[in-house]
């Protein structure tokens, strides 16, 4: 397997992309710390995963053979951040891959947005993958190899109506990945970035659910960009094929590169 005796840590892990990204990596033969906040938001209009879900997490994982913890860990504070990465190499020993994919969304008018709601989507997104990556990469760069996946979105590329804080963040995703794959290239490291379109997880359907609008209607609305839809919608497990390469040294030439799932959304 491609990458057995690996360790990958995997924010926002409980559920959505970033589940599907660890199985795909636990699948290859890596072990996984999955991270991921247990606990809600105010300024997110939809639940966030609690601690039994990243429990159920876990198993789906150990029932893969692989090894592998769970860690409550909000990754908009160093502290927590810290703790956590102490955590994942007190049990592992080490760390080789990184997938900065926690994430929050909403949708709101800038004139109408707290602060608060800004900065817990930005704080979340940008500054939760700065933290984990700094504190990864230190490890990383002394056994000199590492692969970061961070996920953006076709919001990486494009602005949303009323997600100016989500666009805002997902295009800072890009500048942060092109500029730290210059910084640890050195050091054997990848850093790239994965851009999915829609993909029907629990942020989506939470969001719809706070805006009172049918799971349908809504679904098609959102994906109405996506060229291939009708064959087949973007998946989480389409994200985490593209997360699972440039985890592996498949990809060994390919960083500070934007890899798009996104159904051919951004070809128009
Ligand atoms: N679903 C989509 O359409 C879509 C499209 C493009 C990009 N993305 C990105 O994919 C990533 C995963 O999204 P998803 O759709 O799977 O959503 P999701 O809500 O299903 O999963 C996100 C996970 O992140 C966790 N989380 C939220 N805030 C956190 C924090 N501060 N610290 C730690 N964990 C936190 C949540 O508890 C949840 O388990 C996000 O970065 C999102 O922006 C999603």
């Amino acid at each position: 397997m491609k990458l057995d005796g690996k360790v990958a840590v995997v924010t926002g892990g409980a559920r959505g992309n970033g589940l599907a990204s660890a199985l795909a990596l636990a699948r290859e033969g890596a072990d996984i710390a999955l991270l991921d906040i247990c606990r809600d938001i105010d300024t997110v209009p939809y639940p966030l995963s609690d601690q039994a879900k990243l429990d159920d997490a876990v198993q789906q994982i150990k029932a893969l053979g692989q090894n592998a913890i769970g860690v409550a860990c909000d990754v908009r504070f160093e502290a927590d951040v810290i703790a956590a990465v102490q955590r994942v190499l007190d049990e592992f020993g080490h760390v080789d891959i990184l997938v900065n994919n926690a994430g929050v969304t909403s949708l709101t008018a800038v004139v109408d947005m707290p602060e608060e709601e800004w900065d817990n989507l930005v704080d979340t997104h940008l500054k939760g993958a700065f933290l984990c990556s700094k504190h990864v990469l230190r490890h990383m760069i002394g056994q000199h190899s590492g692969k970061v996946v961070n996920i953006g979105s076709v919001g990486s590329f494009k602005g949303f109506g009323l997600g100016a804080h989500y666009s805002a963040a997902k295009h800072g995703m890009l500048g942060f990945t092109k500029s730290l794959a210059m910084e640890v290239a050195d050091h054997n490291i990848n850093v790239n970035a994965v851009c999915p379109g829609t993909v029907w997880t629990d942020m989506m359907i939470g969001l719809v659910d706070s805006l009172g609008m049918d799971q349908e209607e809504a679904q098609e609305q959102f994906t109405m960009d996506h060229l291939m839809n009708a064959d087949h919608p973007v998946t989480s497990e389409d994200v985490a094929n593209a997360v699972l390469w440039l985890c592996t040294d498949d990809s060994r030439n390919t960083t500070g590169f934007a890899l798009g799932v996104d159904s051919g959304w951004l070809a128009h």
